[in-house]
């Protein structure tokens, strides 16, 4: 039998600064009640001043470490849109910081997909014989690139991370991750995007103008593209692992929005209660908002060994993904 990447632990966290939706109320044009009603969210959290990506993600790293039973890796995979510096990447800083040694460490950058990109190059890494044992983290800081003038994002992203300890294993054990399906389509990189800081607006000499270093989103359309892309790639990846819809007991969905992730079910055919939701709490938090919402479900007992997870999220590039996974046993803090 092929070698499979495994769950073998779980962790998260979040920085100290509670943002509630009245907090937003008092700097900008918005409601809570519009924003619990378009997006569901009622707080979100922020890094304050001093506190980076990389915090984050060796907070959450410990925590999956621990969880892990201190089942030791050979690689580091740290999944970003907000990595500490444009260069290097921050996982080998985060392996550093942990002290994993000089093992294999990379960032992958799919925005609020990178979590399933990042998860199918560890299970590669597992598979090629290249890994014995992954870390797999998404970690943001997503409101250092936020337009506090904004209230269309704005309200919407926070910070936070989460991660998973992947071990070689077997393909029929709980917590083996299944197939996966991910896509992308350039043609729609201005619908979520920072136009500035990269090589194509590389200062001649002017700087850019200010607001083409912020965070930028056409909601409407990504709403949609987000509801298609996540059900079709879903879809595809229970075909390939011969699950029927009904088999799932759980859909953890990038929680982008409550109505995207109810519409997604909605059409999937699944119970909106078999979805799992952190949102209110946490807002949308990119690249680590799979890995969270894994972590506070399992510590919250909704998870039990042998459960059936479809796990899927969308976002800049644009990119999609999904994979399917059994829960593994594991313990709770
Ligand atoms: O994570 C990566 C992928 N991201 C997503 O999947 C997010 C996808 N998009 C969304 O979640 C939603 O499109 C938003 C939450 C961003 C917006 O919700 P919407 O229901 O699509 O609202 P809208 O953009 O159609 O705006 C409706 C109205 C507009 O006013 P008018 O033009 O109708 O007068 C907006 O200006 O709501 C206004 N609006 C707000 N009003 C109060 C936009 N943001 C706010 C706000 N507070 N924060």
């Amino acid at each position: 039998m092929t070698r499979a990447a495994v769950v073998a632990g779980v962790g998260s966290a979040l920085p100290p600064v509670r943002v509630t939706n009245a907090d937003l109320v008092a700097r900008l044009d918005t409601s809570d009640e519009w924003i619990r009603s378009r997006t569901g969210i009622r707080q979100r959290f922020v890094a304050p001043a001093g506190t980076a990506t990389s915090d984050l993600a060796v907070a959450a790293g410990a925590k999956a470490l621990k969880s892990a039973g201190g089942h030791p890796v050979d690689a580091l995979v740290v999944a970003t849109t907000t990595p500490d510096r444009p260069c290097p990447a921050t996982a080998p800083a985060v392996a550093d910081r942990l002290g994993l040694g000089h093992v294999a460490a990379h960032d992958v950058a799919a925005v609020c997909t990178g979590f399933l990109y990042a998860l199918a190059n560890a299970a590669g890494l597992i598979a090629c014989g290249a890994a014995e044992g992954v870390l797999v983290i998404g970690a943001e800081t997503f409101s250092r690139i936020l337009n506090p003038a904004d209230r269309s994002t704005s309200v919407i992203f926070g910070d936070g991370a989460g991660a998973l300890v992947l071990r070689a294993g077997r393909a029929d054990e709980d917590g083996a991750l299944g197939p996966f399906d991910l896509g992308s389509d350039g043609s729609g990189r201005d619908l979520i995007t920072v136009p500035a800081g990269g090589s194509e607006r590389r200062p001649d000499g002017s700087e850019p103008p200010p607001e083409d270093r912020w965070f930028t989103m056409q909601g409407k359309q990504v709403f949609r593209l987000a509801v298609q892309r996540m059900s079709h790639s879903a879809r595809t990846v229970l075909d390939r692992a011969g699950w029927r819809i009904g088999e799932v007991d759980h859909l953890v969905a990038h929680q982008a929005n409550h109505r995207i992730v109810a519409r997604l079910a909605d059409e999937l055919g699944l119970p909106a209660e078999r979805a799992v939701s952190n949102i209110a709490e946490v807002g949308n938090t990119a690249a680590a908002s799979v890995p969270l919402a894994l972590d506070h479900a399992h510590s919250a007992g909704e998870l039990a060994a042998g459960e059936r997870l479809l796990l899927t999220a969308f976002g800049g590039g644009l990119t999609w993904g999904a994979t399917v996974l059994t829960w593994p046993a594991l313990d709770r803090d």
